[in-house]
């Protein structure tokens, strides 16, 4: 990639940052497109956050993506942030207005858009969310846009849940939303992974597999290279399985637009993640 006086330079924070798979998607993008743009990994310590902020004026950089452990922390550090963020509390987008700093959240796009592309319906259906932190949060909001029958939210911390419960039902009166400490996979038609469990091999089951039926779809936000235990049992009991390699491309392919205001080359992205080893 050849740099220039005019490149127009994006990139992520996050610590760590060394593991993040954007910069081969966006770049490709931008080879794509015969764009001068650049995406950069930068590694931000959360004590020099507000710094880093300050940076994205001071050298002009059009926007940054924004991960663990800053998406909550960055959002009193901006000028404005877009009404969904504010709902779902967590930002993983920073557009530059020309010194004024605008906050995004493309997560819950980015995981409905991974199931609606597998052909997944969402409208009327009942969905389990397991897990009530950040993740779960904007899984809940992005998935309620959609207008679902029901949702039940489950969690270790069943307080947690029941205030995210609690929260989402003002915002969506029309959903029967609860929550709760188990899940009965009885009452789903699609199951939700947010939780870390399923990260490490030795990790129990977030719910009963021997639960899984069929006609479930079961999606886990955790990516591993093979699936995590929870998608592989699910995948020999004949469900539909959606993994968090979708949710990765689709969030990036709307930050991508929010900051070019170009159509993003959706296959080339897709080929960058399988390039680097994640099958979208
Ligand atoms: P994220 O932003 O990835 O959602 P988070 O906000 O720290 O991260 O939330 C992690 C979620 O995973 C929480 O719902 C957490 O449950 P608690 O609220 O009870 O802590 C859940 N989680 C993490 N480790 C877990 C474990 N070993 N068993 C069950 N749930 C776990």
């Amino acid at each position: 990639m050849e740099l220039s006086g005019r490149t127009r330079m994006v990139g992520i924070f996050g610590d760590p940052v060394a593991h993040s798979l954007s910069p081969a998607m966006h770049n490709t993008a931008f080879r794509e497109l015969n764009m001068d743009w650049c995406y950069a990994p930068f590694h931000v310590l959360p004590r020099y956050l507000e710094e880093a902020v300050r940076g994205v004026r001071a050298l002009g950089l059009r926007g940054v993506n924004v991960t663990v452990p800053h998406k909550e922390t960055i959002m009193p550090l901006l000028d404005v942030i877009d009404p969904e963020a504010v709902a779902i509390g967590a930002v993983n987008t920073i557009v530059n207005e020309g010194g004024v700093l605008a906050g995004h959240n493309t997560d819950a796009f980015g995981f409905v858009r991974s199931l609606e592309a597998k052909g997944i319906l969402i409208s009327g259906r009942r969905v389990h969310v397991l897990g009530a932190g950040g993740a779960a949060r904007a899984v809940c909001h992005g998935l309620l846009g959609k207008g679902l029958s029901s949702m039940l939210i489950v969690n270790r911390t069943v307080d947690k849940a029941d205030r995210l419960a609690a929260h989402l039902a003002v915002r969506y009166p029309g959903v029967d939303i609860r929550a709760a400490s188990g899940t009965d996979l009885s009452t789903a038609d699609i199951v939700v992974n947010t939780t870390s469990l399923g990260l490490h091999a030795s990790d129990p089951f977030p719910l009963d597999p021997m639960d899984l039926r069929a006609d479930l779809v079961v999606c886990d936000l955790v990516y591993r290279p093979g699936g995590t235990p929870l998608l592989r049992r699910a995948d020999e009991r004949g469900c539909h399985v959606i993994d968090g390699a979708g949710m990765l491309l689709w969030q990036g392919w709307q930050a991508f637009k929010l900051w070019t205001g170009l159509e993003p080359p959706v296959s080339a992205m897709t080929e960058a993640l399988r390039q680097a080893g994640v099958q979208v």
